[in-house]
């Protein structure tokens, strides 16, 4: 079963920041999920929140702010005062830092009125470090997946549900997204829609798994993938 490092090794370091993504890297991980949304001048930002306050000494909405003005708040403290050096990452200031050969999961955050936007932004940085091509776009805004899928007909893409939806396998179909696979969270999963979503060609990613013993229930089951705080958590 694959692991991502979801957010990074983030049970260990800030969330969503270069440091959390290094220690994921330390640590072995061959799969890194991370967060983007769009800053007010249009720059790919790495963050999982729309609002500054839970993991920033800033406060509001990240998309009112400019990189510069993200770039000088803080984006560690708020998880222990010895990361005090860290800064909101772009998404190319992570790709700079990754090995070519990890998987990288981005997940774009809903955002209705820049779904055409940050789709055009992370394809011109997808296009500028092309060898960096084990990626995987994944949303819960379905309709920022169908944008991404304009600019690319054969990037990899993962549909994330909350739960298990009713009809869910002909939505899928009928949505002409063609993902790879269903991103659903751990307490709807079970050994019939893992079958059901692998007779539709679809793989099964999991989140957010912290448990040993729930990762192993789900290794079990048939689950593919999970997204792990602890990326180290069944190696
Ligand atoms: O992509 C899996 C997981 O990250 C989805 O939920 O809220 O942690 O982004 P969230
Ligand atoms: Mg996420």
């Amino acid at each position: 079963m694959f692991v991502y490092a979801h957010r990074g090794a983030s049970a260990l370091a800030p969330e969503n920041t270069l440091i959390a993504f290094r220690k994921a890297i330390d640590l072995g991980t061959k799969g890194i999920e991370l967060d983007v949304q769009l800053s007010r001048d249009g720059v790919v930002m790495v963050m999982h929140d729309d609002t500054l306050d839970r993991t920033t000494n800033g406060k509001g909405r990240l998309e009112k702010f400019s990189l510069e003005e993200l770039k000088k708040l803080d984006s560690g403290v708020w998880f222990n005062k010895s990361f005090c050096d860290e800064k909101i990452p772009t998404l190319e200031d992570v790709i700079k830092i990754l090995p070519e050969n990890i998987k990288l999961n981005i997940e774009f955050k809903p955002d209705k009125k820049n779904t055409v936007k940050i789709a055009q932004e992370v394809y011109k940085i997808l296009e500028k470090y092309k060898n960096f091509n084990n990626i995987i776009i994944s949303s819960f805004y379905h309709q920022s997946l169908l944008e991404y899928r304009k600019l690319d007909e054969n990037i990899p893409m993962g549909m994330l549900f909350e739960y298990d939806i009713v009809n869910m396998f002909e939505y899928i179909k009928n949505t002409g997204i063609n993902p790879v696979s269903i991103n659903i969270s751990s307490e709807y999963v079970d050994e019939k829609l893992v079958e059901e979503a692998h007779l539709n060609n679809l793989k099964v990613a999991v989140y957010t798994v912290n448990s040993y013993d729930i990762a192993m229930n789900l290794k079990k089951i048939g689950v593919d993938e999970i997204f792990s705080n602890y990326p180290d958590i069944i190696s």
